[in-house]
């Protein structure tokens, strides 16, 4: 079981003396990263001119640019929700970036109201991510909201 708690409490002491987007999001991927379990990708996709683009990661080289609407991560954007995918081969229109994911976590990104990004994490094992992951994670990203300039 992820302590979520902890986790939300690290990245605050971690963002404490540079709030920076680049720096705490690439702290924030590692965190996730290594202290959950069965997962092959963690990272950050950003708003950019209409599109999600590239951010902070760790795992096999991703896609650059996905448009909104489009795979799991553009539709999370565009729908504002979080999308818990237990299969991500049934999810129509998912964007395979890397063959090893079957299950994938969606989180949006808010400032002022308005997304300006999403936190995706995918795992090899079909039915990885809990409603529980779902509800640490979310806290997670509103830690990250509060404590990053994004
Ligand atoms: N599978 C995602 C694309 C991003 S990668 O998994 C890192 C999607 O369908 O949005």
């Amino acid at each position: 079981m992820t302590d979520y708690a902890m986790l939300s409490e690290q990245l605050k002491s971690l963002a404490e003396d540079e709030h920076g987007i680049l720096p705490v999001l690439a702290n924030a991927s590692a965190l996730l990263y290594w202290n959950l379990e069965d997962l092959n990708w963690a990272g950050f996709y950003l708003m950019d001119n209409g599109s999600l683009l590239l951010g902070p990661f760790q795992g096999k080289v991703a896609c650059i640019r996905i448009p909104l609407g489009k795979g799991v991560c553009g539709t999370a954007a565009e729908k504002d929700e979080t999308l818990v995918v237990e299969n991500v081969h049934e999810f129509p229109g998912h964007i395979a970036c890397d063959s090893a994911s079957n299950s994938e976590i969606v989180v949006p990104i808010h400032k002022d109201g308005q997304v300006v990004g999403v936190l995706d994490i995918d795992s090899p094992s079909i039915g990885r991510f809990t409603e529980e992951d779902k509800l640490g994670l979310e806290k997670f990203v509103e830690v990250l909201e509060q404590v990053t300039d994004l």
